[in-house]
């Protein structure tokens, strides 16, 4: 934790604003990120270097971005995808129906004071009695569809079924499903292809494990798995990628600011090479991996950072909405740089 502490203040200096005086403000007057982003520069290059605790630490040696220099890409104002910050509550196999019941009132009195997308995603057997009783500020997502129409596939939930209940979101490709449920990279991007094709929006997730990071091979992962969900769409307006190092999911291990702005800044300059730029300016790339009340402000301070994917903290209603708040430290920072 030593490490997240003294990396925390690289982030606020790094965009040199004040962490302090800046809360609480309106709806109204938050000012909105309009798809107007950094996507020229060098590529992302990171270097190897894995601190004497054992915990990981990459620093970046090139800034794919060239924050603050190079130039930028201003989308039209009807282009698609406003840059609104987006945290989304990953609920896991967790709860029953009297604790989810008391986290849903508990995140209908929270006070969400700017304008963020929250995106919440209870266990598939609940997802109709949350979204029957979660307040209209929070959408519903699954945490996982099948590949195709259903059919003999048991266990499964169709995409078109998630359509049928109202269900809106889905998360797709999250790391537990990977390692456990051995989904690879190919079939991941089927399944998004699916699931926006019936009307889904996806939660799409990539990240490396420790073993890749210490490998140096962090962006290479990423890059592959964005490949292949790239390989079967061409339409990105429904997709909000997220990367979750797997190191830092559950674990309490938070990837620095930096750490994780360096590759949110690749994954950004993939896009704008294999993709296109406007939908690298438009796409928001949610951080996810630990998460919390605490550090949720000096990553949203990071330009990349365009919102959250929260696991444990998102089972704590006051906690959850603190998270979602930390948009307007974001908004902040990217007015300030505009
Ligand atoms: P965590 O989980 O916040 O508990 O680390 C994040 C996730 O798996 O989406």
């Amino acid at each position: 934790m030593a490490l997240v502490a003294s990396s925390l203040s690289v982030g606020v200096v790094a965009h040199g604003a004040s962490a302090t005086g800046r809360r609480a403000t309106p709806t109204a007057s938050a000012p909105m990120f309009a798809g107007f982003r950094r996507v020229n520069g060098a590529p992302a290059v990171l270097t190897r270097d894995v601190e004497a605790n054992s915990m990981v630490s990459l620093q970046a040696s090139v800034r794919a971005t060239g924050r603050g220099g190079c130039g930028a890409v201003r989308m039209a104002a009807q282009a698609r995808g406003t840059g609104k910050f987006i945290v989304g509550g990953n609920w896991k196999c967790n709860g029953n129906m009297a604790s989810i019941k008391s986290l849903v009132a508990d995140l209908n009195a929270g006070a969400v004071n700017c304008d963020v997308d929250i995106v919440c995603a209870p266990p598939m057997v609940y997802l109709p009695m949350v979204k029957n009783s979660i307040d209209s500020k929070f959408e519903v997502s699954a945490q996982n569809c099948w590949v195709s129409s259903g059919g003999a596939f048991t266990g499964e939930i169709s995409a078109e079924m998630l359509v049928d209940a109202g269900i809106p979101w889905v998360i797709l490709g999250h790391s537990e499903r990977r390692s456990l449920n051995g989904e690879s990279n190919e079939f991941v991007g089927q399944k998004v292809a699916y699931a926006l094709g019936k009307g889904l929006s996806v939660m799409a997730c990539i990240g490396e494990s420790l073993e890749q990071r210490e490998a140096g091979e962090t962006m290479n992962v990423c890059y592959a798995q964005l490949k292949a969900i790239a390989n079967e769409i061409s339409d990105w307006s429904k997709v909000v990628i997220a990367y979750e190092p797997v190191w830092a999911i559950g674990t309490g291990k938070v990837a620095t600011p930096e750490q994780a702005q360096d590759v949110h800044a690749g994954v950004r300059a993939w896009m704008r090479d294999n993709v296109s730029p406007e939908v690298a300016s438009a796409v928001r790339i949610q951080y996810g991996g630990s998460v919390n009340a605490g550090n949720c402000e000096e990553l949203a301070m990071q330009e990349d950072i365009d919102g959250f994917l929260v696991g444990g903290a998102s089972l704590q209603g006051d906690a959850f909405i603190t998270i979602c708040n930390a948009a307007q430290a974001h908004y902040d920072v990217v007015k300030a740089m505009a």
